[in-house]
């Protein structure tokens, strides 16, 4: 059976969790949703590796080099996500499946936060559950990934 594995990236200013904003964030570390991730990870029989970088030149080179070991990718970029075309591009030509995930609610926040350059080029979002964005992006990642290897 194959063993997958499932880059984790976390864009800018989110090494701050637990202390940024935690009416909007929650209190959970970036350290505790990445423990979260692992153990879950375990129970789903994947492999997830976890990547924090608060520049776009960072994320862009994690998502290339992804591609020579995972299967999947879950992706909070942030800020990014309302301007960056040239992360898009990067999903666009790495050809992994992607998932777009927030911790807040997007659509219920300041109106330059409505709309992502990522999203079109993603298999889905999810946003608004807090640090659960993350573990049921991962949920359906990891039964997405297994249904393709049967
Ligand atoms: C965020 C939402 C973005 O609008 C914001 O810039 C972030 C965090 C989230 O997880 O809710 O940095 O991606």
């Amino acid at each position: 059976m194959i063993m997958h594995t499932i880059l984790v990236l976390h864009g800018p200013n989110l090494n701050l969790l637990g202390t940024r904003e935690p009416e909007v964030y929650g209190t959970l570390t970036l350290t505790d949703i990445d423990a979260r991730l692992h153990e879950l990870a375990r129970r789903l029989g994947v492999e997830v590796r976890s990547v924090q970088a608060n520049g776009e030149g960072a994320l862009i080179d994690a998502l290339h080099e992804a591609r020579e070991w995972a299967s999947g990718v879950i992706f909070n970029p942030g800020g990014y996500t309302h301007t960056s075309v040239a992360l898009r591009d990067a999903i666009t030509a790495v050809g992994l499946p992607v998932l777009e995930v927030h911790l807040s609610n997007v659509q219920a926040r300041e109106p330059f936060r409505h709309h992502s350059y990522i999203a079109p080029v993603c298999v889905g979002s999810i946003s608004g559950l807090g640090w659960r964005s993350y573990t049921l992006a991962l949920t359906y990642l990891a039964e997405k990934l297994s249904e393709r290897a049967t």
